[in-house]
């Protein structure tokens, strides 16, 4: 349908808060999105849920002709990316590319801390999965990494409670419940890419001297450096400019929300997941 797209890829409509930024750095390519929304949120949902969910809009991707897929939901890179990429890859055509977003994170978050203490908000399932911990472990072995999942965060996005008081109670909530946890944290990441759009709060109950960082800028940039050192890879991406955009739910619904993530109207298709 749409040459061979850049895809990127959410359980709903937070991996478009990535795609802006992607646009931005690289805005010569195709690019297809799909939000799961039908069967979002992913993060309180099991290990085999999230990967079976996960695979299928994979699978569906390469159906769209995309080279290349990110992953831009910090759950399914957690729960979902290793074994699609071990197991499943090497059978749906060796030649397509799966990337996610928690590596690209990991290998640079050591550069934002001075005191070494740094938090890390996300999903219950991208928390208890400890993948930011192993992950980080392996690019700055000696920094103090303290979790905080966050349940209520996604539902208040994705029902547009964002504004409302009670994301004021669950947000100041993990806030202090993370910094309970280590008084020396400095940085504090946003795991999950729903989060941004409750920055306004997160910023009203963090103390100043904490910096928040969100991933859609190392993401971006992270995809650039990728397609420099793959050429490979980049010379099958299409570069006409063009953005599709599918969710497995309601178009009306995600048109109306998109624009809040996306920074732009959106016309979303209806993606049927075989
Ligand atoms: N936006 C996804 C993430 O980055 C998760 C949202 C969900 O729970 O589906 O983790």
């Amino acid at each position: 349908m749409i040459n061979q797209p850049i895809g990127v890829f959410d359980s709903g409509y937070g991996g478009l808060s990535i795609l802006k930024e992607i646009v931005q750095q690289l805005p010569g390519y195709d690019y297809v999105y799909l939000g799961d929304n039908a069967r979002a949120p992913y993060g309180t949902r099991s290990f085999e849920t999230v990967y079976q969910y996960t695979l299928q809009c994979v699978k569906w991707f390469f159906e769209q002709g995309c080279p290349l897929l990110v992953i831009a939901c910090n759950t399914a890179s957690a729960k979902a990316l290793r074994t699609i990429q071990q197991n499943d890859l090497p059978a749906l055509g060796t030649e397509k590319r799966v990337l996610g977003v928690i590596r690209p994170t990991s290998e640079i978050i050591g550069h934002y801390t001075k005191t070494g203490h740094i938090g890390i908000m996300g999903t219950t399932g991208t928390i208890q999965s400890n993948s930011y911990v192993i992950e980080i472990e392996k690019f700055f072995p000696n920094l103090v990494v303290s979790q905080e999942s966050c349940p209520m965060w996604v539902p208040l996005v994705e029902n547009n409670e964002y504004q409302s008081p009670g994301a004021d109670y669950f947000v100041k909530k993990h806030i202090d419940q993370l910094l309970k946890k280590d008084a020396a944290i400095d940085s504090i990441l946003l795991a999950c890419t729903h989060y941004p759009l409750l920055m306004d709060k997160i910023l009203q109950y963090m103390p100043k001297d904490i910096s928040v960082i969100t991933q859609g800028t190392i993401v971006a940039k992270s995809l650039e450096d990728y397609l420099q050192r793959h050429p490979e890879t980049a010379v099958k991406c299409s570069k006409n400019g063009q953005r599709y955009f599918f969710t497995t739910g309601d178009t009306a619904d995600f048109n109306n929300h998109a624009s809040l993530f996306f920074g732009e109207e959106v016309q979303a298709e209806k993606a049927m997941l075989m």
